[in-house]
């Protein structure tokens, strides 16, 4: 594949542009949190997310091109998030990208923020199929299969809270700052021993639940409080960690057997999770099936998995138009297969 791509990535709270050549190559990948200024609120207001995309999006794509030493005419398209995401969020990515592509006469593609999420992977090694990937995020916890570039298939999803909600509400509850991930992930390394919380398995499905552990952790905490005995937040972080870690690896590595993959990708924010990390690779490597984990920068939101991913629809024939709007509720189709008009619908 020949391409050089540039990607805007706008669905929550990082503004973020990326050149990407032949969907492997990083040229740059300018990534500006808002993290600093969302804790104040102890998560994303979606408000204060769009102000901050409207005055980072021109910095950041500038930046991203001077870094990649190019100019606009380099390039073969334009690629944005069109969703899921926050509505005002992906709207100033999009809008952004619609004016750069009209200005410079390129194509635009819109690539769906969980299928960035995979690709992910492309920027990494080249993806071994059938693959199965973990898709675990603030948003998303899914299980995709894809039996080849451009074909996606839900094999299972949450059906209540994302595990990145559920660290970030139990980190809420242990007081510890947004995003409580990476907080909740270093307290489990040090704590002796974790609280024995439920597991979900929700018999043989491979869909996930995490609302109720988040309620045995915010009844356990009260429970503690109110008889007047001594919390031990880490001990708290330990078993919950354990719980959602135990869910994922379980479900990932029955649905990698049954459907018998090639490859076992994790991606996504949550897939920066240490004990997460080991625990896919520890039981992945028993069952002789390979794992990726993308490095940490690569996992959480970044316009570099956007590049990639569009990468390979340019070469499969797929654009987008000016009419594109941002999708909230976007679902992930496969590009390829029957609706294959060459286009998004
Ligand atoms: O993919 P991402 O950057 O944004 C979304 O698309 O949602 O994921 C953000 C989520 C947050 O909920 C954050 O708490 C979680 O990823 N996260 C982690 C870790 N690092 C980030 N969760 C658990 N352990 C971590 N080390
Ligand atoms: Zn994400």
């Amino acid at each position: 594949m020949e391409n050089l791509i540039l990607a805007i990535e706008t669905s929550c709270d990082e503004t973020a542009a990326s050149v990407v050549r032949n969907g492997n190559e990083i040229l740059s990948n300018v990534v500006a949190s808002q993290i600093e200024s969302q804790k104040r609120f102890g998560g994303v207001v979606p408000e204060i997310a769009s102000r901050h995309h409207v005055e980072q999006i021109t910095i950041v794509i500038e930046e991203a091109l001077a870094k990649a030493n190019i100019v606009p005419s380099d390039l073969d398209a334009v690629a944005v998030t069109e969703g899921p995401g926050l509505v005002g969020a992906l709207l100033i990515g999009i809008n952004a990208a619609k004016a750069f592509a009209f200005a410079h006469g390129l194509p635009i593609i819109g690539v769906h923020h969980i299928a960035g999420h995979i690709y992910a992977t492309a920027l990494v090694e080249e993806m071994q199929f059938p693959l199965l990937a973990l898709v675990v995020s603030g948003g998303h916890t899914e299980l995709v299969y894809m039996k080849e570039h451009g074909s996606f298939e839900v094999i299972g999803e949450t059906r209540d809270d994302a595990a990145g909600e559920a660290y970030d509400k139990v980190a809420r509850v242990l007081n510890l700052p947004y995003p409580g991930g990476p907080h909740i992930d270093r307290m489990a390394h040090e704590a002796k021993r974790g609280v024995e919380f439920p597991r979900a398995w929700l018999e043989d499905s491979y869909d996930f639940s995490f609302s109720g552990l988040k309620s045995a952790v915010i009844n356990y905490k009260h429970n503690l409080e109110q008889r007047g005995e001594k919390i031990v937040p880490e001990e708290i972080a330990k078993g919950f960690q354990d719980s959602v870690v135990e869910v994922l690896t379980t479900k990932t590595v029955r649905a990698a057997k049954d459907f018998g993959v090639k490859q076992v990708i994790v991606a996504g924010g949550v897939s920066a999770n240490r004990g997460l990390r080991e625990s896919l690779r520890k039981a992945l490597e028993q069952e002789g099936i390979p794992f990726t984990a993308p490095p940490l920068n690569l996992c959480t939101d970044n316009a570099a998995m956007i590049a990639a991913c569009a990468a390979y629809m340019y070469e499969a024939g797929v654009r987008s138009d000016l009419s594109m709007n941002g999708l909230p509720g976007k679902e992930l189709k496969s590009w390829i297969g029957e609706n294959d008009n060459l286009r998004q619908s």
